[in-house]
């Protein structure tokens, strides 16, 4: 059982993380005693949902600007006139550049990666298009006392284009790759990384974007990252979140990985994030 706030009440996803927030309309201007509750329950639980919140484009990005500095934009389209507010529409979307059907933190192919972000969702499918997150503090707590310290001194290329490349090149040719490339290069992470906040450890492993630990050798990097894509996909470290119009999910990017479930085929799905820029570089 967590902490209790006087701002709202929260009701635990699993035990490995995620609340819903009840009672809360985050349309509105809040003061700053729910915004300092908000905060302490994000770090609390890894993962919000709101339900019921229809967010306008301004109240979106007036909402998550309490958190931190926004992203800005880059290679998704945005929303016209909202700069910060990318939207994410399918099935257009499968033929994107971006594919998060593999376990991944956001952007962890950036120096400093998201900080976190608040995903709305504005006309989901009845069925179909869950979201699950998982616990990545759980995910190293869970590991051997020897595995663990073999993870400490392991340090991951975070690849934007892992997965992605023969989707790029498919869809935007060698010269889009190219200018893809020079815009998203890789970034080196330790796979075991302190929380800048709450100072605990994570294993900060991405499915979809680490190509290869630097200090292991071919076949043992293919053997790790298999073990690692096992562990960290294990029922008991994940929430799943059914998604309805209006609900919110605003989550922390730097102890979190998030997998988006396609199995509503061609049926549309809209989405609007609004992301926090990463402050820090992930550190031991
Ligand atoms: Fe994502």
């Amino acid at each position: 059982m967590g902490k209790t706030y006087k701002s709202f009440e929260i009701r635990e996803m699993t035990a490995a993380l995620g609340a819903e927030v009840v009672g809360l309309d985050i349309t509105s201007k809040l003061s700053k005693s729910a915004l300092i509750e908000i905060n302490q329950a994000w770090l609390e639980h890894q993962v919000l949902f709101f339900r019921d919140q229809p967010l306008t484009p301004e109240q979106h990005v007036n909402f998550t600007k309490n958190f931190g500095e926004l992203q800005g934009p880059g290679y998704m389209p945005t929303l016209d006139g909202f700069p910060n507010v990318y939207v994410q529409e399918y099935p257009d979307l499968y033929k994107g550049i971006v594919s998060d059907v593999d376990w991944h933190i956001d952007a962890s192919f950036m120096k400093k990666p998201l900080k976190g972000a608040v995903l709305h969702a504005l006309k989901v499918p009845a069925t179909g298009g869950d979201t699950a997150w998982v616990n990545l503090y759980k995910a190293y707590d869970l590991l051997s006392k020897p595995m663990q310290k073999l993870c400490s001194n392991l340090t991951a290329v975070h690849d934007n284009f892992y997965k992605n490349l023969a989707n790029v090149l498919d869809n935007y040719g060698a010269q889009g790759y190219e200018i893809a490339r020079k815009a998203t290069p890789p970034s080196v992470h330790p796979l075991v990384c302190k929380h800048p906040e709450t100072g605990k450890k994570c294993l900060f492993y991405s499915e979809l974007m680490v190509s290869h630990f630097n200090e292991l050798n071919d076949e043992e990097n293919k053997v790790i990252k298999e073990f690692l894509v096992n562990h960290i996909k294990k029922p008991e470290l994940y929430c799943r979140f059914k998604w309805e119009n209006d609900s919110v999910a605003f989550w922390d990017n730097r102890c979190t990985a998030h997998k988006g479930i396609f199995d509503f085929g061609q049926q549309h799905r809209l989405m609007h994030r609004v992301a926090i820029q990463g402050a820090t570089k992930p550190k031991k």
